[in-house]
């Protein structure tokens, strides 16, 4: 038996408040801390005030407050190497080292590896130069998808109809700096179309455990118009990956993925969260893989979080520790989430922060409803108040998504926030597929 931990969970968001209460009930939690957290999590972790990509001051906090194990929820530390740093502190983590994390903090270098190992995603070539750039938009036609290669916060991808848009697109990134260094190279690619999807799995050297779909909702409005954000919803499982679909995601993309990058020299050890286009075809359709993420989504990961039965502690510990190959496979209910998140007006632009909420305990009440926090904080007087964009998330399970659906939204009328909005259509794909099903 393993010695209990004291864990450091990084992230203040909703993918964190749903880790930490998993982490928090685990029997191989000693301590729980979370650096920063929010409202929610402070109910039931300690908060430190460090920011989730203050590298350094996560190592020290980690290294002097005899920290076993941390967990890391978002990508921004990962690429800037803190599993590396902790691992020459003797601590482990859960989030793959710099160099293997370059899967996401670095466009060029996923397509260079994915094409080299065969694995089907869109046509692509690389530009820093901009006259090439724009001779390679002429030469493949709209609509065409421009891509900065580092990170950039979700806003780096222009899926250009018009040639002009599309020249608008290189000329930011390459020449007006839009992206700093993340811009100073841009991925072209081809357009694919068909039905998005995610896909999760934890993965250790060549040990690739299937974590299961999910589908999120990135539109701001509904029917999913208006600009995109990191997410109004979600749900899991998504009908759409079908059993063979999956099939095709481990054996066509993850799995070769895996063993790729231990040929690399960069073996993976975390969770991967590959996008994919599921796209329609003579033999049935195939996946391609859109973007691999170096860490849960969010919101998809309070929906895997919602459906999981097996200790994510055990889990997330195996997959740090490289022992994967030898856990039993993890149990999973049966039953479908979906979570609507509530965000600020004004978001995905500046969002109005320091509006009260009120509610959540009526809304957390109803049968088969969790509430997470994301961006919110407590006054001096105790109110809670929103301070960022996506504030709230209501998950709820149920016999299927529609009636998960029902239930989150129940919960969502119960909510008194006249700050507030979300959308009230998610999960509208999966439902049409049950119900001709
Ligand atoms: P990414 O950050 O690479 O996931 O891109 C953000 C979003 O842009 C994706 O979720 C897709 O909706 C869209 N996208 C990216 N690449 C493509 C592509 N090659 N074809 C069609 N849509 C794409
Ligand atoms: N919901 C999408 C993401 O976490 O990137």
């Amino acid at each position: 038996m393993t010695d209990r931990l004291n864990i450091l969970l990084v992230g203040s968001g909703g993918r964190e408040h749903a880790l930490a209460l998993r982490i928090a009930s685990s029997p191989l939690t000693a301590n729980l801390t979370v650096a920063p957290g929010n409202a929610g999590i402070g109910e039931i972790a300690e908060c430190v005030a460090i920011a989730a990509d203050d590298v350094p001051g996560l190592v020290d906090y980690a290294a002097r407050n005899a920290i076993d194990f941390v967990i890391v929820g978002p990508e921004v530390a990962l690429v800037a190497g803190l599993a590396d740093r902790l691992a020459e502190k003797n601590i482990r983590a859960f989030g793959p080292n710099a160099a293997a994390a370059l899967l996401e903090g670095s466009k060029s270098f996923m397509k260079d590896i994915v094409a080299k190992y065969g694995i089907p995603t869109a046509a692509y070539a690389r530009f820093r130069d901009r006259d090439a750039a724009k001779a390679y938009v002429i030469e493949h036609g709209m609509p065409i998808v421009i891509k900065a290669d580092g990170l950039a916060a979700g806003k780096g991808v222009t899926i250009a109809t018009t040639p002009a848009e599309a020249e608008a697109a290189i000329d930011e990134a390459l020449i007006g700096g839009r992206f700093g260094a993340a811009g100073s190279e841009i991925v072209i690619e081809e357009f694919m179309t068909g039905e998005e999807a995610s896909y999760f799995a934890l993965v250790d050297g060549e040990t690739v455990v299937p974590l299961g779909a999910a589908q999120d909702h990135k539109a701001v409005g509904d029917g999913d118009t208006g600009p995109n954000t990191g997410g109004m919803g979600a749900y899991s499982p998504a009908p759409v990956v079908t059993r063979e679909l999956e099939r095709q995601i481990l054996n066509d993309i993850l799995r070769p993925l895996a063993s790729a990058m231990v040929a690399e020299g960069r073996p993976y050890r975390g969770v991967i969260f590959a996008g994919l286009m599921i796209v329609p075809g003579p033999a049935g359709p195939k996946p391609r893989l859109i973007e691999i993420n170096v860490r849960f989504g969010d919101p998809e990961c309070q929906v895997l979080m919602a459906r999981l039965e097996s200790d994510p502690v055990a889990l997330m510990l195996a997959t740090a520790e490289g022992r994967l190959a030898d856990l039993p496979p993890a149990r999973w209910s049966d039953q479908a989430a979906l979570t609507v998140v509530l965000c600020a007006e004004g978001y995905p632009g500046t969002p109005v922060t320091g509006t009260e909420i009120k509610g959540v305990a009526k809304a957390a009440a109803v049968e088969g409803v969790t509430v997470f926090h994301a961006g919110t904080k407590r006054s001096a007087d105790g109110k809670l108040l929103a301070c960022g964009g996506r504030v709230l998330n209501i998950v709820a399970t149920g016999s299927d998504v529609a009636q998960a659906k029902t239930r989150a939204y129940r919960a969502v009328d119960l909510i008194d926030w006249p700050g507030g909005f979300c959308r009230r259509d998610i999960g509208w794909r999966a439902i049409e597929r049950e119900a001709v099903s």
